[in-house]
């Protein structure tokens, strides 16, 4: 039972999560810009790439914006989460070794060491997450479940690769349901909230355009 599980997440789900994560997306983002056209279409007149990309800068950009200076300590752990989780598995060796052994190609890699310590940063991050939609009664009010089920889904792969790589007790069912939870976030990020990683660009660059070319202010 175990074993043929095994073989499913290693095998045929691989493909179905980077098929679904793919080709969701770009249903995703041609859906959208489909509605765009629809129900806004002056959008694409004043859309400007220099003013989009001046706005991108802004809100990649460490406490370039008002509102990341406002929030220290959330912007900090925001950028760490974020260069930790996306980093950690095109950069981890384990992963690599995977790929070189299906398609001989391979690329640089963190050291073991490292990789373990921004794989703890991205649980601790997750766990700071929840901590301030439970505290503070803003963000808790604007809070539905499915808030709490992204971070856990976002976390559950960083735990159980942890735990499969020490070779803690349970190992081999942590390193199952490891594969299992990150085939199901990548799934899930055309379809979930996850998916403000493939709207981010445009959302800022909408406003960077409207805020620059029609009403000459800043947005951020
Ligand atoms: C899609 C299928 C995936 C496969 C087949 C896979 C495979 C593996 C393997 C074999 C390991 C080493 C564990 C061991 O030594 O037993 C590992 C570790 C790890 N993987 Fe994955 N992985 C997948 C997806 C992901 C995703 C999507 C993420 C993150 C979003 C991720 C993050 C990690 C982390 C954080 C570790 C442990 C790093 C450490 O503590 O040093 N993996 N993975
Ligand atoms: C690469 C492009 C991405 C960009 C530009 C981006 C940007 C952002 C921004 C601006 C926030 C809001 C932070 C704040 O409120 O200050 C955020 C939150 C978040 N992002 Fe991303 N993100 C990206 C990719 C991802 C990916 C790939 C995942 C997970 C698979 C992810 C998971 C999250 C989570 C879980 C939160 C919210 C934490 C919470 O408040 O509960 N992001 N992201």
């Amino acid at each position: 039972m175990l074993h043929t599980v095994y073989e499913l997440a290693s095998g045929p789900l691989v493909w179905l999560a980077f098929a679904v994560f793919i080709l969701g997306s770009l249903y995703r983002l041609l859906t959208m810009g489909r509605l765009a056209a629809r129900k806004d279409p002056m959008v694409f007149n004043y859309m400007s790439v220099y003013y989009a990309l001046r706005s991108i800068a802004y809100w990649i950009i460490p406490y370039a914006s008002l509102n990341m200076r406002r929030h220290p300590v959330m912007t900090a752990v925001a950028f760490v989460f974020h260069i930790c989780l996306i980093a950690v598995p095109i950069f981890l060796s384990a992963h690599i070794v995977l790929i070189h052994e299906a398609w001989e190609v391979h690329w640089w890699y963190i050291p073991n060491q490292a990789a373990d310590i921004m794989t703890l940063m991205v649980v601790a991050a997750c766990i700071f997450f929840l901590c301030r939609r439970l505290s503070l009664p803003d963000v808790r009010y604007l809070t539905t479940p499915s808030d709490y089920i992204i971070l856990a889904a976002v976390a559950l792969p960083f735990v159980t690769g942890f735990w499969a790589y020490h070779q803690f007790p349970g190992h081999v069912a942590a390193g199952i349901l490891h594969m299992l939870s990150g085939e199901a976030v990548l799934m899930m990020i055309p379809f979930t909230r996850l998916s403000h990683m493939l709207f981010f660009p445009f959302i800022r660059g909408y406003a960077g355009s409207e805020f620059g070319a029609v009403r000459h202010a800043k947005d951020w």
